[in-house]
């Protein structure tokens, strides 16, 4: 069966995949963010995932306020990107698993979750910053499934409501007959508000990523208006998390974890989780 090598939670601010495509990420006042990363390459090396699934919040670039799906994913031979927001990228395609999509989309409909299904898709930020920082200034070598969830205009999915897509994610996956490893990815967060530069809330960010690894349960608890009051209007980011941390289930290790503040306008913070049961 397939199975859940680990999950990441990552921030995805634009300047963070702009560093990297400028090679400066020993340059930058947020360089303990890539120093970071550096153990994730080393469990990269080693895990070697196959495929990897990735939550994040369209910005934008595929659904507007007259076309808002709850959740949706992807299911296309391929995704092409589109803006980063600096301007016109380069053109890239990144490689999809659509035999993998539709089996999840099959396993979500039958358990309740009814997601939109995306036969074209375009990769923005969120997902491709993420997979360049674990990737970096490489071609991606992992197939990827993108999962959309409405972080913008109400009424927002419950933190309890995205916990429960990612657990179903993580029943799907274990149920598919292949020997497929898979990292769950959660691009997102942690804390800020763009329109309101500074909206940073350090000591709810770090209390956040440490629920994520011990009592996800807990986060389930607040409402969407609480998060916002606390983490600002885009700390509802957060929902990536925790989709990616009910797919991954049990108890977990920490492979690297690090928090930096500002990165952006964000509460800047990855996490690499791994099963403390591997399957
Ligand atoms: C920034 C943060 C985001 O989440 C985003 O999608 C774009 C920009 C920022 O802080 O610059
Ligand atoms: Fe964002």
């Amino acid at each position: 069966m397939a199975r859940i090598a680990g999950g990441l939670g990552t921030s995805h601010v634009p300047m963070i995949g702009r560093t990297i495509a400028a090679n400066k990420q020993q340059e930058v006042s947020f360089k303990p963010f890539f120093d970071a990363y550096g153990p994730v390459h080393e469990w990269l090396a080693n895990a070697k995932p196959d495929v990897a699934i990735v939550f994040y919040n369209d910005h934008g670039l595929n659904f507007a306020l007259d076309n808002m799906p709850t959740f949706a994913i992807g299911a296309a031979d391929s995704y092409d990107n589109a803006d980063e927001g600096w301007g016109p990228p380069e053109p890239r395609s990144f490689r999809g698993a659509p035999a993998l999509s539709w089996h999840l989309v099959q396993s979500l409909v039958a358990d309740e979750f009814d997601i939109s299904v995306c036969r074209e898709m375009l990769f923005d930020h969120a997902g491709i910053t993420a997979l360049d920082l674990l990737f970096p200034g490489q071609d991606i070598p992992v197939a990827t499934i993108p999962i959309v969830i409405n972080a913008v205009q109400p009424p927002l999915p419950t933190p309890l409501r995205c916990y429960k897509l990612g657990q179903a994610i993580g029943r799907a996956i274990r149920r598919h007959a292949s020997d497929l490893k898979v990292l769950v990815v959660g691009s997102g967060g942690l804390s800020h508000e763009l329109g309101e530069f500074g909206k940073i809330n350090e000591p709810f960010d770090r209390m956040t990523m440490e629920k994520i690894v011990a009592a996800p349960e807990d986060l389930t608890r607040y409402t969407n208006d609480e998060i916002v009051d606390l983490a600002g209007a885009q700390g509802l980011e957060l929902m990536t998390w925790i989709a990616m941390r009910g797919a991954v289930e049990g108890a977990v290790n920490v492979v690297s974890s690090i928090y930096h503040a500002p990165i952006s306008h964000t509460g800047g913070a990855m996490m690499l989780i791994e099963p403390t049961a591997k399957g």
